[in-house]
């Protein structure tokens, strides 16, 4: 067996682990991979995640088995399109399916059918029509841009006048390079991701897991693409998450076969989990980063049964996911300027200390003469597992603290909602 990773960051890592532990025992490429994976998998760096033509040639040349895709980018390409059509068993949803994450306005119009909760919105087309829109809306609101923006199109609004600034980002500077542009109703909660692996009809459920998606402690500070996770989260047990799978993802997975487009692939609801219940926030067509690396080392069942099953529809009918007790805390250490910029080329030291108390996965990093340095905005992530949460916790924190590069960046408040909630 052999399996093919696209992608590069701490996500992509933690599939190629989960992988290598398959009882298929497959060998593992990843492309284009990074300097940390390229210690378990062989890594093809000069291919680009969303260069179809060669990722197709790369999987036929090498006999692959199995692709397995990470990034959005690599989706709304249409590598998993021209990955089947070439024969090569791919995971991952078609581009049109991936639409569900490409297109906010797609996803909304998809949950109005569907009746999933999410917030109420209109679509502005135009300046005239937000500035109109502005001026009926109730506050604080939300605007974001259609199409993939990085987790960063999305603009918090407290009043009218940050509303019509917004706008000007949206329609006058063009800074997300939208033409249409959601204005939301501001939900108030607990954020949840809850992940689950479809076939275009069956729905697996995954481990729910929070993730921290601002730079600093304490919620503040700018969005980013995570700065930590943990898994699973007090409060979801199995009957909670049945609860949200049967009122979310299910519908959802229904609505696009109905409209012809079955989901294949990773459904990924972002939640806000408010007085009245579960609400959609955003969907994505793919693993979560870093949800994933919170959620994969706890995962008992075989990853490649899994992706196999979920490329034929009705192929996960009476499959469940099986999970360890175990908590997960996964930090992300991220460079200096993060996120506005990134630093690279600075040496990384402590790795191999840091391993021997928790799984290391490498995001941004890079060799240089033989020694691993940092090469982009988030760098490293560090996976500890514990009977508690404080326990996974504090073994995440002390293997991170063996971890030190010029300007590291890193939350000392991640799971720390766990532990309170949950005593050890
Ligand atoms: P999204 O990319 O749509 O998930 O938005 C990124 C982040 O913005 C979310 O994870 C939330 O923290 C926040 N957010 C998005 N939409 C809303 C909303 N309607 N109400 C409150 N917060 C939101
Ligand atoms: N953790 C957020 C994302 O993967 O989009």
């Amino acid at each position: 067996m052999r399996a093919l990773v696209i992608g590069s960051g701490g996500r992509e890592h933690a599939i190629v682990r989960a992988l290598l532990r398959s009882v298929h025992a497959p060998e593992v490429l990843c492309a284009p991979g990074n300097a940390g994976i390229a210690a378990d998998a062989e890594c093809l760096p000069e291919i680009a995640a969303d260069d179809v033509e060669a990722i197709v040639g790369l999987a036929g040349g090498r006999r692959v088995d199995l692709v397995v895709v990470g990034p959005e980018i690599a989706l709304v390409a249409g590598v998993v399109d021209a990955l089947e059509e070439a024969g090569i068993p791919a995971f991952g949803p078609s581009a049109a399916a991936a639409e569900l994450e490409g297109s906010k306005a797609f996803a909304k119009e998809l949950m109005r059918d569907a009746g999933v909760p999410t917030a109420g919105y209109v679509l502005l087309h135009s300046r005239e029509e937000a500035v109109a829109e502005i001026a009926r809306a109730s506050y604080p609101a939300v605007l974001k841009a259609d199409g993939l923006a990085g987790g960063k199109g999305v603009i918090l609004c407290a009043g009218e006048a940050e509303a019509l600034a917004a706008v000007d980002v949206f329609f006058t500077e063009r800074r997300f390079g939208a033409t249409t542009v959601v204005l939301e109703e501001f939900l108030e909660g607990e954020e949840l991701s809850l992940l689950a692996i479809c076939d275009g009809d069956n729905v697996v459920a995954l481990a729910p897991a929070q993730d921290y998606k601002r730079i600093f402690d304490g919620d503040e500070g700018p969005n980013t693409g995570g700065m930590g996770s943990y898994s699973p989260v007090p409060g979801f047990g199995p009957a909670e998450v049945e609860e949200i799978v049967e009122s979310v993802h299910r519908p959802i997975v229904a609505a696009m076969a109905r409209r012809g487009i079955p989901f294949h692939g990773v459904l990924y609801a972002g939640l806000m989990i408010g007085a009245d219940g579960a609400k959609v926030l955003e969907f994505n067509a793919r693993f979560g980063d870093p949800e994933t690396q919170a959620v994969l080392p706890r995962l008992r069942s075989d990853l490649i049964d899994i992706f196999l099953a979920a490329r034929e529809t009705g192929g996960l009918a009476g499959t469940s996911a099986e999970f360890d007790p175990d908590w997960a805390v996964t930090l992300v250490l991220a460079s200096a300027g993060y996120p506005e910029s990134s630093s690279s080329g600075d040496p990384i030291r402590g790795l191999e200390a840091a391993a021997e108390l928790a799984e290391v996965t490498h995001a941004g990093t890079a060799k240089r003469d033989g020694e691993i340095v940092t090469a982009g905005g988030r760098v490293l992530n560090v996976t500890a597992l514990g009977a508690s949460p404080a326990e996974a916790r504090d073994r995440a924190y002390d293997a991170a603290g063996r971890i030190s590069f010029e300007g590291m960046q890193i939350r000392t408040d991640i799971a720390a909602r766990a532990v309170e909630r949950v005593p050890s």
